[in-house]
Protein backbone atom coordinates (compact mmCIF):
# COMPACT_ATOMS: atom_id res chain seq x y z
CA UNK A 1 0.00 0.00 0.00
CA UNK A 2 1.09 3.50 -0.96
CA UNK A 3 0.60 5.97 1.41
CA UNK A 4 1.42 9.83 2.01
CA UNK A 5 1.39 11.76 5.04
CA UNK A 6 1.25 15.67 5.32
CA UNK A 7 2.59 17.20 8.30
CA UNK A 8 5.41 14.43 8.61
CA UNK A 9 7.74 16.50 10.31
CA UNK A 10 5.09 16.83 13.16
CA UNK A 11 4.14 15.32 16.47
CA UNK A 12 1.80 12.81 14.95
CA UNK A 13 3.15 12.54 11.65
CA UNK A 14 6.32 11.86 12.11
CA UNK A 15 4.98 8.76 14.22
CA UNK A 16 2.98 7.94 11.44
CA UNK A 17 5.75 7.38 8.76
CA UNK A 18 8.00 5.49 11.61
CA UNK A 19 4.85 3.14 12.49
CA UNK A 20 3.83 2.58 9.03
CA UNK A 21 7.49 2.18 7.59
CA UNK A 22 8.06 -0.70 10.49
CA UNK A 23 5.02 -2.66 8.69
CA UNK A 24 6.88 -2.19 5.47
CA UNK A 25 4.22 0.12 4.16
CA UNK A 26 5.57 2.45 1.25
CA UNK A 27 5.43 5.54 2.80
CA UNK A 28 6.07 9.38 1.58
CA UNK A 29 6.32 11.90 4.33
CA UNK A 30 5.65 15.40 3.14
CA UNK A 31 6.45 18.62 4.68
CA UNK A 32 5.51 22.24 4.33
CA UNK A 33 8.66 22.87 2.14
CA UNK A 34 7.19 20.29 -0.38
CA UNK A 35 4.13 21.88 -0.76
CA UNK A 36 2.27 24.08 1.30
CA UNK A 37 -2.00 22.88 1.85
CA UNK A 38 -2.95 26.13 0.81
CA UNK A 39 -1.74 25.81 -2.75
CA UNK A 40 -4.05 24.03 -4.81
CA UNK A 41 -1.74 23.53 -7.89
CA UNK A 42 1.29 22.23 -5.64
CA UNK A 43 -1.19 20.08 -3.71
CA UNK A 44 -2.29 18.37 -7.19
CA UNK A 45 0.87 17.85 -8.57
CA UNK A 46 2.09 16.06 -5.56
CA UNK A 47 -0.59 13.78 -5.11
CA UNK A 48 -0.73 13.13 -8.35
CA UNK A 49 2.68 12.14 -8.54
CA UNK A 50 2.43 10.07 -5.68
CA UNK A 51 -0.44 7.91 -6.37
CA UNK A 52 -1.08 6.95 -3.11
CA UNK A 53 -3.69 4.39 -2.52
CA UNK A 54 -4.26 6.43 0.73
CA UNK A 55 -3.60 9.75 2.74
CA UNK A 56 -2.80 10.63 6.12
CA UNK A 57 -3.65 14.43 6.77
CA UNK A 58 -1.75 15.53 9.70
CA UNK A 59 -0.98 18.78 8.65
CA UNK A 60 -2.30 21.35 10.01
CA UNK A 61 -1.99 24.66 12.14
CA UNK A 62 -1.86 23.23 15.53
CA UNK A 63 -1.13 26.76 17.64
CA UNK A 64 -4.56 27.23 19.49
CA UNK A 65 -3.86 30.48 21.17
CA UNK A 66 -2.32 31.71 18.54
CA UNK A 67 -5.21 31.18 15.43
CA UNK A 68 -7.51 33.17 18.15
CA UNK A 69 -5.35 36.11 16.75
CA UNK A 70 -4.60 34.70 13.30
CA UNK A 71 -8.43 33.35 12.14
CA UNK A 72 -7.65 33.59 8.29
CA UNK A 73 -4.48 31.69 8.43
CA UNK A 74 -5.92 28.97 10.65
CA UNK A 75 -8.93 28.97 8.45
CA UNK A 76 -6.47 28.58 4.97
CA UNK A 77 -4.91 25.78 6.34
CA UNK A 78 -7.84 23.84 8.11
CA UNK A 79 -10.43 24.42 6.24
CA UNK A 80 -9.22 25.48 3.17
CA UNK A 81 -5.92 23.18 2.76
CA UNK A 82 -7.92 20.22 4.12
CA UNK A 83 -10.73 20.61 1.00
CA UNK A 84 -7.41 20.92 -1.20
CA UNK A 85 -6.51 17.53 -0.03
CA UNK A 86 -10.10 15.74 -0.43
CA UNK A 87 -10.04 17.37 -3.93
CA UNK A 88 -6.72 15.89 -4.51
CA UNK A 89 -7.51 12.49 -2.84
CA UNK A 90 -10.45 12.44 -4.84
CA UNK A 91 -8.94 13.05 -8.21
CA UNK A 92 -6.25 10.54 -7.29
CA UNK A 93 -8.51 7.93 -6.14
CA UNK A 94 -7.05 7.74 -2.83
CA UNK A 95 -8.54 7.12 0.25
CA UNK A 96 -8.22 10.03 3.08
CA UNK A 97 -7.63 9.47 6.41
CA UNK A 98 -7.73 13.46 8.34
CA UNK A 99 -6.87 13.68 11.78
CA UNK A 100 -9.28 15.64 13.71
CA UNK A 101 -9.84 17.35 17.18
CA UNK A 102 -11.92 17.22 20.55
CA UNK A 103 -12.07 20.93 19.69
CA UNK A 104 -14.72 20.98 17.30
CA UNK A 105 -17.36 20.60 20.25
CA UNK A 106 -18.42 23.14 22.76
CA UNK A 107 -16.03 21.43 25.46
CA UNK A 108 -19.18 21.92 28.06
CA UNK A 109 -20.57 19.53 30.37
CA UNK A 110 -18.74 16.61 31.96
CA UNK A 111 -19.36 13.43 29.71
CA UNK A 112 -17.57 12.45 26.78
CA UNK A 113 -18.44 13.29 23.29
CA UNK A 114 -19.71 10.78 20.83
CA UNK A 115 -19.11 10.74 17.25
CA UNK A 116 -22.84 11.75 16.17
CA UNK A 117 -22.66 14.65 18.68
CA UNK A 118 -22.84 17.94 16.48
CA UNK A 119 -19.98 20.10 16.53
CA UNK A 120 -20.27 23.79 17.69
CA UNK A 121 -16.84 24.62 17.79
CA UNK A 122 -15.53 27.71 20.25
CA UNK A 123 -12.66 28.60 19.41
CA UNK A 124 -10.75 29.90 15.88
CA UNK A 125 -8.83 26.39 16.01
CA UNK A 126 -11.81 24.32 16.68
CA UNK A 127 -14.29 25.78 14.05
CA UNK A 128 -11.45 25.77 11.35
CA UNK A 129 -11.29 22.13 11.65
CA UNK A 130 -14.41 21.67 11.87
CA UNK A 131 -14.61 22.98 8.52
CA UNK A 132 -11.84 20.95 7.63
CA UNK A 133 -14.60 17.70 8.18
CA UNK A 134 -17.49 19.03 6.43
CA UNK A 135 -15.15 19.41 3.37
CA UNK A 136 -13.91 16.01 3.55
CA UNK A 137 -17.68 14.97 4.13
CA UNK A 138 -19.50 17.19 1.02
CA UNK A 139 -17.09 15.98 -1.43
CA UNK A 140 -15.97 11.95 -0.44
CA UNK A 141 -16.83 8.22 0.80
CA UNK A 142 -14.16 7.01 1.29
CA UNK A 143 -12.59 8.67 4.33
CA UNK A 144 -11.90 8.20 7.83
CA UNK A 145 -12.16 10.97 10.26
CA UNK A 146 -10.30 10.40 13.29
CA UNK A 147 -11.07 13.17 16.41
CA UNK A 148 -8.47 12.40 19.14
CA UNK A 149 -7.51 14.56 21.94
CA UNK A 150 -4.22 16.20 23.37
CA UNK A 151 -1.34 14.32 21.86
CA UNK A 152 1.87 13.91 23.43
CA UNK A 153 4.94 11.59 22.40
CA UNK A 154 8.69 11.82 23.79
CA UNK A 155 9.61 14.67 21.48
CA UNK A 156 6.62 16.58 23.13
CA UNK A 157 7.96 20.31 24.26
CA UNK A 158 6.17 20.41 26.92
CA UNK A 159 6.48 16.29 28.18
CA UNK A 160 10.75 16.94 27.89
CA UNK A 161 10.16 20.64 29.77
CA UNK A 162 8.28 18.26 32.91
CA UNK A 163 10.56 15.79 32.93
CA UNK A 164 13.55 18.18 33.09
CA UNK A 165 12.01 19.40 36.29
CA UNK A 166 11.60 16.35 37.56
CA UNK A 167 15.11 15.25 37.03
CA UNK A 168 15.80 18.41 38.72
CA UNK A 169 13.32 18.03 41.79
CA UNK A 170 11.80 21.39 41.16
CA UNK A 171 7.91 22.30 41.19
CA UNK A 172 6.18 21.74 38.20
CA UNK A 173 2.93 23.85 37.42
CA UNK A 174 -0.12 22.35 35.56
CA UNK A 175 -3.83 23.37 34.82
CA UNK A 176 -6.72 21.67 37.05
CA UNK A 177 -9.69 22.80 35.13
CA UNK A 178 -9.02 20.93 31.90
CA UNK A 179 -10.28 17.29 31.70
CA UNK A 180 -9.15 14.65 28.52
CA UNK A 181 -7.93 11.78 27.50
CA UNK A 182 -3.93 12.41 26.79
CA UNK A 183 -3.11 10.16 23.78
CA UNK A 184 0.34 9.09 23.14
CA UNK A 185 1.05 9.49 19.66
CA UNK A 186 2.83 5.88 18.84
CA UNK A 187 -0.55 4.48 19.83
CA UNK A 188 -2.61 6.60 17.59
CA UNK A 189 -0.41 5.86 14.72
CA UNK A 190 -0.61 2.26 15.09
CA UNK A 191 -4.58 2.59 14.68
CA UNK A 192 -4.66 4.81 11.92
CA UNK A 193 -2.15 1.80 10.40
CA UNK A 194 -5.02 -0.37 11.17
CA UNK A 195 -7.38 1.67 9.44
CA UNK A 196 -6.30 2.34 6.70
CA UNK A 197 -5.83 -1.31 5.63
CA UNK A 198 -9.79 -1.58 5.57
CA UNK A 199 -12.76 -0.33 3.85
CA UNK A 200 -14.25 0.58 7.28
CA UNK A 201 -14.87 4.57 6.63
CA UNK A 202 -16.58 6.66 8.57
CA UNK A 203 -16.29 9.40 11.49
CA UNK A 204 -14.03 7.88 14.81
CA UNK A 205 -13.14 9.15 18.00
CA UNK A 206 -9.74 7.86 19.65
CA UNK A 207 -7.97 8.69 22.57
CA UNK A 208 -6.15 7.37 25.67
CA UNK A 209 -8.47 5.58 27.91
CA UNK A 210 -9.61 7.48 30.70
CA UNK A 211 -9.13 10.86 31.66
CA UNK A 212 -7.53 13.16 33.98
CA UNK A 213 -6.66 16.71 34.24
CA UNK A 214 -2.72 18.24 32.91
CA UNK A 215 -2.09 18.32 36.35
CA UNK A 216 -3.44 14.84 37.02
CA UNK A 217 -0.73 14.02 33.95
CA UNK A 218 2.18 15.94 35.66
CA UNK A 219 1.62 14.42 38.70
CA UNK A 220 1.63 10.72 37.42
CA UNK A 221 4.66 11.57 35.19
CA UNK A 222 6.57 12.79 38.27
CA UNK A 223 5.41 9.65 40.10
CA UNK A 224 6.59 7.12 37.19
CA UNK A 225 9.91 9.26 37.09
CA UNK A 226 10.50 8.92 41.03
CA UNK A 227 10.76 12.22 41.81
CA UNK A 228 9.88 14.28 44.54
CA UNK A 229 8.65 17.29 42.78
CA UNK A 230 5.26 19.18 43.87
CA UNK A 231 2.51 19.85 41.30
CA UNK A 232 1.25 23.46 41.56
CA UNK A 233 -1.82 25.11 39.67
CA UNK A 234 -1.33 26.86 36.82
CA UNK A 235 -3.36 29.96 35.81
CA UNK A 236 -6.76 29.01 34.18
CA UNK A 237 -6.25 29.02 30.49
CA UNK A 238 -9.74 30.12 29.27
CA UNK A 239 -10.42 27.53 26.99
CA UNK A 240 -12.90 24.46 26.94
CA UNK A 241 -12.96 22.63 30.02
CA UNK A 242 -14.19 19.33 28.15
CA UNK A 243 -11.91 17.52 26.23
CA UNK A 244 -13.39 13.73 26.82
CA UNK A 245 -14.26 11.81 23.90
CA UNK A 246 -16.13 8.34 23.89
CA UNK A 247 -14.53 6.03 21.83
CA UNK A 248 -16.96 2.68 21.73
CA UNK A 249 -17.71 3.16 18.25
CA UNK A 250 -14.25 2.13 17.61
CA UNK A 251 -14.69 -1.16 19.02
CA UNK A 252 -18.06 -1.20 17.20
CA UNK A 253 -16.28 -1.31 13.97
CA UNK A 254 -13.79 -3.81 14.91
CA UNK A 255 -11.27 -1.34 15.59
CA UNK A 256 -8.83 -1.58 19.32
CA UNK A 257 -9.53 0.70 21.39
CA UNK A 258 -6.26 2.91 22.62
CA UNK A 259 -4.81 1.51 26.29
CA UNK A 260 -4.86 3.75 29.45
CA UNK A 261 -3.65 7.21 29.68
CA UNK A 262 -1.54 5.78 32.82
CA UNK A 263 -0.27 2.80 30.96
CA UNK A 264 1.13 4.56 27.36
CA UNK A 265 2.69 7.20 29.75
CA UNK A 266 4.31 4.47 31.43
CA UNK A 267 5.42 3.39 28.01
CA UNK A 268 6.33 6.78 27.27
CA UNK A 269 8.39 7.42 29.82
CA UNK A 270 9.70 4.31 30.40
CA UNK A 271 12.83 5.19 28.28
CA UNK A 272 13.89 7.95 30.59
CA UNK A 273 13.16 5.90 34.22
N1 LIG B 1 -1.55 18.24 19.33
C1 LIG B 1 -2.73 17.89 19.85
O1 LIG B 1 -2.92 17.85 21.07
C2 LIG B 1 -3.86 17.51 18.93
C3 LIG B 1 -5.10 17.14 19.49
C4 LIG B 1 -6.14 16.77 18.63
C5 LIG B 1 -5.95 16.77 17.25
N2 LIG B 1 -4.75 17.16 16.74
C6 LIG B 1 -4.59 17.13 15.27
O2 LIG B 1 -3.61 16.18 14.98
C7 LIG B 1 -2.88 16.54 13.82
C8 LIG B 1 -1.39 16.50 14.11
O3 LIG B 1 -1.09 17.38 15.20
P1 LIG B 1 0.39 17.57 15.73
O4 LIG B 1 0.32 17.84 17.19
O5 LIG B 1 1.25 16.46 15.21
O6 LIG B 1 0.78 18.93 14.99
P2 LIG B 1 2.21 19.64 14.86
O7 LIG B 1 3.24 18.91 15.64
O8 LIG B 1 1.97 21.09 15.12
O9 LIG B 1 2.54 19.44 13.32
C9 LIG B 1 1.80 20.09 12.32
C10 LIG B 1 2.43 19.79 10.99
O10 LIG B 1 1.70 20.50 9.98
C11 LIG B 1 2.62 21.17 9.14
N3 LIG B 1 2.00 22.35 8.55
C12 LIG B 1 1.50 23.43 9.19
N4 LIG B 1 1.03 24.31 8.30
C13 LIG B 1 1.21 23.77 7.07
C14 LIG B 1 0.93 24.19 5.75
N5 LIG B 1 0.34 25.38 5.51
N6 LIG B 1 1.25 23.38 4.72
C15 LIG B 1 1.85 22.19 4.95
N7 LIG B 1 2.15 21.71 6.17
C16 LIG B 1 1.84 22.51 7.22
C17 LIG B 1 3.76 21.54 10.07
O11 LIG B 1 4.90 21.85 9.31
P3 LIG B 1 6.04 22.85 9.91
O12 LIG B 1 6.75 22.03 10.93
O13 LIG B 1 6.84 23.20 8.73
O14 LIG B 1 5.29 24.03 10.49
C18 LIG B 1 3.89 20.25 10.88
O15 LIG B 1 4.61 19.27 10.17
C19 LIG B 1 -3.40 17.95 13.43
O16 LIG B 1 -4.33 17.78 12.40
C20 LIG B 1 -4.09 18.44 14.68
O17 LIG B 1 -5.14 19.32 14.37
C21 LIG B 1 -3.70 17.52 17.53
Amino acid sequence: MRVLVTGASGQLGSEVVRCLRGIRMDVRGVNREDFDVRDVDAVHAAVAEAQPDAIVHCAAYTDIRRAETEPELCAEVNAMGTLNMARAALRANSKLLYVSTARVFPGEGAVPYEPTDRPAAKTVYGLSKAQGEEAIRGLMTRYFILRTSWLYSEASPRLRELTRLAAEGRAVTAMEDMIASPTWAPDLARLIADMLRTERYGTYHAAGEGACTPAGFAQMAVQLLGSRSQVRPEAPAHMPLNGRLDCRALEQAGFRRLPSWEESLSGCLSGQM
